[in-house]
């Protein structure tokens, strides 16, 4: 099934007001995405565990929660024990992914790898089949409300290109600077799950800014 999946990044929510927040895309939205940081793998600091434990209890939507750590392999499978649907690491952070991914499924959730904007994507081909999503970073982690890059597209497409040859059961997620002037190039390189932040929760209308962008990836 390669309907698209959107999902709002919280990062470009209101902080004070996250459950709010994220029930306003709920019904419209696939998944919320959430942006750990720590300060260390990237420089900013968003939010942690207490956080998404606390708002795991305020929604039914899976949570996508994506980690911009060092050391996920200590800090990852507490995010799958808190209720997260997958839980994906950044491959600059990790020496050994399969392990844990592993981790991660036995924990509970799924488990992603994410490649950011200066990664090279081909030494982790291999790794795929271990694996339940891929994120290629369309930006440099760390920020929201950056610029797409369509040079990591490349990417999108070697990533899709292994999956299809391999038939593997993977969804493909692209995160920064996706919007409706952005999705459909994205869509077509092969990408099936969609990260917005400002897209969304800079609209007037989250819910409806979800399904405009579910259109646009759907062609
Ligand atoms: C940044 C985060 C993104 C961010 C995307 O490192 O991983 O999820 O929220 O924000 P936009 O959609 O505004 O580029
Ligand atoms: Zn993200």
């Amino acid at each position: 099934d390669r309907a698209p999946i959107i999902a709002p990044s919280i990062l470009a929510a209101d902080f004070a007001h996250l459950a709010e927040e994220v029930r306003a895309i709920e019904g419209a939205a696939d998944w919320v995405h959430v942006d750990v940081m720590d300060n260390h793998f990237v420089p900013n600091l968003t939010i942690g565990l207490p956080v998404v434990q606390s708002l795991r209890k305020a929604t039914e939507i899976p949570f996508d929660v994506h980690l911009m750590i060092d050391d996920p392999q200590r800090w990852a499978p507490g995010y799958a024990e808190a209720g997260a649907y997958n839980v994906t690491f950044h491959a600059e952070a990790c020496d050994d992914p399969v392990a844990l991914a592993k981790d991660l499924r036995a924990a509970g959730s799924k488990a992603g790898l994410a490649i950011d904007r200066d990664t090279d994507v081909t030494p982790y081909l291999d790794l795929l089949p271990h694996l339940d999503t891929v994120l290629i970073m369309t930006i440099k982690a760390g920020f929201g409300g950056q610029k797409f890059l369509p040079e990591t597209l490349s990417k999108v497409r070697a990533v899709r290109e292994r999956i299809g040859r391999d038939g593997l059961e993977i969804r493909l997620e692209v995160d920064g600077g996706i919007a409706a002037d952005t999705i459909e190039q994205a869509a077509a390189a092969g990408a099936d799950a969609f990260v917005a932040g400002t897209a969304v929760y800079g609209a007037d209308d989250p819910a409806e800014a979800v399904r405009r962008l579910r259109a646009l990836a759907a062609g």
